[in-house]
């Protein structure tokens, strides 16, 4: 038997262009999910570059564009998702930022971005879909956190501080609205071999103490973390909620 988990569902995926948001969109088209990819207007090419992945593997791919610490535009581009598929089944709040300082340089207006892009930007989405998801009675949400928001790093309070809330906010919503038959989990990535989590690893030395730290030895890539985002999305996880989910290759163990 083909599993098409995905057949007649719709997804939206915040920050979708490249990195581990455009392997989410990849994954969720080819299990037959109607993918609404969604970044900022400046990533227009990667996203239609994304669109066009998805859509020459036969997959179904529409784009909508703005900012998810906007609340103006939250309520745009969700009602323009909502308008192109009809209904959102799945949302994944992957959009994220990351920069690197240690905590007697961050300027405030950066610590502002991170909480605003990272935990403000995943509040909103939810908050634009949760009536939605209630008149339907059913609804999945994933939220890309990070291992960092469980055990923090050097140079990352604003970003790993920001992702603590992340977990402690799905925690939260999870309880909220099990009864109305919505989940909400989080996936904690480890270190990922994309744009953002090359910044852990600028040089040779840097990439074998990442490898060294990991117990098996070896980087992440964006398709290691999309089985547990689908996961989530999929009937298997229908009495899982408010769980977060190291995916890290076993950096941490908690
Ligand atoms: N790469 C890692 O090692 C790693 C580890 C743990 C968690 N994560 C998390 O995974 C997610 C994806 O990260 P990635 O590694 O693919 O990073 P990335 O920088 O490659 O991708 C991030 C995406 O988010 C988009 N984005 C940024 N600000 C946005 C905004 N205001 N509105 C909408 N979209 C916005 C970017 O344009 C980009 O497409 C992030 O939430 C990140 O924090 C990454």
């Amino acid at each position: 038997m083909i599993l098409r988990r995905g057949e007649g569902q719709s997804v939206l995926v915040t920050g979708s262009s490249r990195g581990i948001g455009r392997a989410i969109a990849l994954r969720f088209a080819a299990e037959g999910y109607h993918v609404v990819a969604m970044d900022i207007p400046r990533q227009e090419a990667e996203l239609k570059e994304a669109q066009a992945l998805i859509r020459d593997a036969g997959g179904r791919c529409d784009l909508v564009f703005g900012d998810v610490s906007d609340p103006e535009s939250v309520k745009t581009f969700v009602a323009e998702a909502r308008a192109i598929a009809g209904h959102i089944d799945v949302l994944v709040n992957n959009a994220g930022v990351l920069s690197l300082a240690l905590v007697d340089d961050i300027a405030p207006d950066e610590w502002d971005r991170m909480y605003d892009v990272n935990t403000k930007g995943t509040f909103l989405v939810c908050k634009a879909l949760l009536a939605q998801f209630r008149e339907a009675g059913k609804g999945r949400i994933v939220n890309i956190a990070s291992i960092g928001g469980k055990r923090g790093a050097p140079l990352q309070a604003h970003y790993c501080s920001s992702k603590a809330a992340v977990i402690s906010f799905t925690h939260i919503l999870a309880q909220e609205v099990a009864r109305d038959g919505i989940t909400v989990n989080a996936v904690c990535p480890g270190i990922i071999d994309t744009e953002m989590g090359r910044n852990n690893y600028r040089d040779a030395a840097a990439l074998q103490a990442v490898k060294d730290k990991t117990a098996m030895g070896r980087l992440g890539y964006p398709d290691d973390v999309v089985g547990a985002v689908a996961f989530f999305a999929s009937d298997d996880a229908s009495f899982i909620t408010g769980q977060a989910l190291n995916v890290c290759g076993g950096i941490i163990f908690h």
